[in-house]
């Protein structure tokens, strides 16, 4: 016991981590809108007080930096290869959100020798207190890394959106996750729904899937609505909750974080470096 009942902290004790929540978010197929959610999820967040750090785990090009209009010099690739702190390499975002450009060091992430693992694990080690939650983007598909992030993260929200081959690409995904990583518990979060029922009819066959064939009972976390606003804002390089905060995906990403905010999962453990040393732990045991 680290910490008596009076909150005594016995001296030379490591100190205690704050506690921090790792979201995953990804979907299967490519396209449903993933940057989005976790974009504009940041900012509702923040807004609530939270300390949000987006990591871009996308080597795509769609990225989180074009989407917000950022221009990022480095990303973690300078953290690996030395000289950077991981400070040095984080932007700021709208809001005061920040967020990690891993990008096109991400695949090096995964491919560490002993002495890079030690090293990034410090530095994600002394970042952890600026941070409350990690908002990770994920890349389109069913790849290794993809599965990768959303087995290090505490929590996985699915996208999908109303499309039957997003549907399938989404079961997909869980499929893998759970047979391949023991991965059982999802959130599913329906974009680009045209209300309400539409969202739950979504949700209603995909879940019945995942019950049926997988025995896994999903986690319905709310739905954003088809929005003309999302697109006008993505063209204008902006958050849509920034530039249209009454627009109806404004108000639904806002209940979303307020959910998610209210979610606590006691059973897992939750730091930056004990989302980075899963990760390598994953990455390792799978070569
Ligand atoms: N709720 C919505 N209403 C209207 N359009 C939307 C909505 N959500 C996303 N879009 C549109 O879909 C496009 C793709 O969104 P986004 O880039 O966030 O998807 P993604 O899942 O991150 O894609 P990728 O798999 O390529 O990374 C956006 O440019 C936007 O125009
Ligand atoms: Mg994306």
């Amino acid at each position: 016991m680290l910490k008596g009942a009076a909150g005594y902290v016995r001296p030379g004790a490591p100190p205690v981590k704050k506690h921090i929540k790792t979201i995953a978010v990804a979907s299967g197929k490519g396209g449903v809108g993933k940057t989005n959610i976790v974009a504009n999820l940041a900012i509702a967040m923040k807004r609530a007080g939270k300390d949000v750090l987006i990591f871009d785990a996308d080597l795509g090009l769609s990225n989180i930096d074009v989407l917000l209009h950022l221009a990022p010099k480095y990303n973690i690739q300078n953290v690996l290869s030395g000289g950077m702190s991981i400070k040095d390499i984080v932007v700021e975002g709208p809001c005061g959100i920040k967020i990690l450009p891993a990008s096109s060091g991400v695949q090096e992430l995964t491919a560490l020798d002993e002495f890079q693992r030690l090293k990034i694990l410090e530095q994600f080690d002394s970042f952890n207190d600026d941070v409350d939650v990690l908002l990770i983007d994920t890349a389109a598909g069913i790849s290794e890394n993809v599965a990768f992030f959303c087995v290090a993260a505490q929590e996985i929200i699915i996208v999908v959106n109303p499309e039957p081959t997003a549907i399938t690409d989404a079961y997909a995904l869980i499929k893998v996750l759970n047979t391949r990583y023991q991965e059982k518990d999802f959130m599913v979060l329906i974009n680009s729904a045209r209300g309400d029922k539409d969202a739950m009819e979504v949700f209603r066959r995909l879940s019945a899937a995942t019950l049926q064939f997988l025995n896994i009972s999903l986690d319905y976390i709310g739905f954003i609505p088809y929005d003309k606003n999302v697109r006008n804002a993505v063209r204008s390089q902006k958050a849509f909750i920034e530039m249209y905060p009454n627009t109806e995906a404004s108000i639904k990403i806002g209940e979303v974080a307020e959910k998610l905010l209210k979610r606590e999962r006691s059973d897992v453990k939750g730091s930056l470096q004990f989302f980075i040393g899963n990760l390598l732990s994953a990455t390792d045991t799978s070569r």
